[in-house]
């Protein structure tokens, strides 16, 4: 049976992003025999130019009904005073929503090869092997919002930062389960000081954790945690947190691997999965061939490995991409003197050269 995976490329880089991760997902095939065919859709502000939505229904359908989504990213200046509703942003907020994609799981590694490329100095980041599990279809980003209320002769605008116990208890049990697979540490991250939300979590956190006696839980306030990730990253294992603080802590963790473009995410919930990298559509580099594909090819590599159960193919991907970076092979976001510069393109004939 053919594995149907549905490319949904986006705005700004997406494109160019998508074209590198299903080059390297067709050679993969040839050599594994997964039998994938490719669909592609438009979603974001490509799509609000071309159909006045931004999620379009066959869009969203077609990713319901595919084997798993690849997803390149949407955004871009052109759309900033577009109406909140018709926002390039929405399409992904509703394909995670309509999917039912409640963990997003953001792995952060630092490659030996890319020490000297974190801002942060080497002997901080060596080692860091730390998997950011994010809420991602409640909290804040779902609440009810206000965009605009007179009040008193001012203006007012809200958003509801709102978590029942089931939501907290689902993610929290996926990361216990990535924990076992792990090095058996949780850290679940709130701000319980202030928030109730964050109480209700903290709680609901401690309980689940009842039933992994294996599982070292801990918890920390967001603010901690921030800083905590800057000073000793090599002290987390799994981090568990909710939408926002999860969106927040995964960019700036991100910058512990070297560059963002290199952070693949696996979005995961009640049927099919969605995968994309974790930086955004990047209109400063969009149309000039410069983007670094990687994040997109590592997210290629969870989709083998979590969808369709190709683990041998996700791990040669892995290989691929390590061996690459250990030759040199650098694009402009990571480049320095001494290694070989290489555009999108470039990067992904390097890639493709590794996969034997
Ligand atoms: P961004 O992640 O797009 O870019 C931040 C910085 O990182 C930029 O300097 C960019 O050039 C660089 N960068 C990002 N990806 C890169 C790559 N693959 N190679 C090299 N450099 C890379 O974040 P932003 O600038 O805050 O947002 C731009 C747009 O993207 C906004 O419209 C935002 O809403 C959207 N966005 C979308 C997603 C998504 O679709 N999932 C995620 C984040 C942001
Ligand atoms: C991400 C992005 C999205 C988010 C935006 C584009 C809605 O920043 O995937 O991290 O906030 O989740
Ligand atoms: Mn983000």
């Amino acid at each position: 049976m053919p594995k149907n995976i549905v490319v949904i490329p986006g705005d700004g880089i997406g494109k160019e992003i998508t074209d590198a991760a299903v080059d390297v997902l067709k050679k993969i095939d040839k050599k594994y025999g997964i039998d994938l065919t490719f669909s592609f859709y438009d979603a974001g502000g490509t799509a609000y130019d071309k159909f006045g939505v931004p999620l379009p229904d066959d869009t969203l359908n077609a990713a319901k009904a595919a084997d798993a989504v690849l997803f390149g990213a949407v955004g871009g200046d052109k759309w900033d005073n577009v109406e909140p509703q018709l926002r390039p942003e929405r399409a992904i907020l509703g394909l995670r929503k309509g999917l039912g994609l409640y963990a997003n799981l953001r792995p952060v590694q630092t490659m030996d090869e890319l020490i000297d490329y974190s801002p942060l100095r080497p002997d901080i980041v060596r080692g860091t092997d730390v998997l950011i599990v994010r809420e991602l279809i409640g909290g804040i980003y779902f609440g009810d919002k206000c965009e605009r209320e007179e009040y008193n002769g001012t203006i007012r605008a809200w958003d509801l930062e709102n978590y029942s116990i089931p939501e907290v208890e689902r993610i929290v049990e996926l990361a216990m389960q990535a924990a076992l697979k792990r090095k058996g540490s949780v850290t679940s991250v709130d701000k319980s000081n202030v928030l109730a939300t964050s109480r209700l979590w903290r709680k609901t956190a401690a309980k689940v954790a009842e039933k992994y006696p294996e599982v070292k839980l801990d918890h920390m306030y967001v603010d901690n945690c921030a800083m905590q990730l800057a000073i000793k990253p090599t002290r987390f294992d799994v981090i568990v947190t909710g939408n926002l603080f999860g969106d927040i802590l995964s960019d700036e963790a991100a910058v512990l691997g070297g560059s963002i473009g290199l952070m693949p995410s696996a979005s995961i919930g009640e049927k099919t999965s969605l995968y994309e990298p974790i930086h955004g559509s990047a209109p400063d580099i969009a149309g000039k061939g410069i983007a670094n594909p990687l994040g997109t090819i590592l997210s290629a590599a969870l989709l083998l490995r979590y969808s369709l159960d190709a683990s041998a193919a996700a791990d040669d991907i892995e290989s691929a991409v390590k061996k690459t970076l250990s030759d040199g092979y650098r694009t402009a976001d990571l480049f320095s003197a001494g290694s070989k510069k290489v555009d999108t393109a470039g990067m992904t004939e390097a890639v493709l050269a590794n996969i034997k």
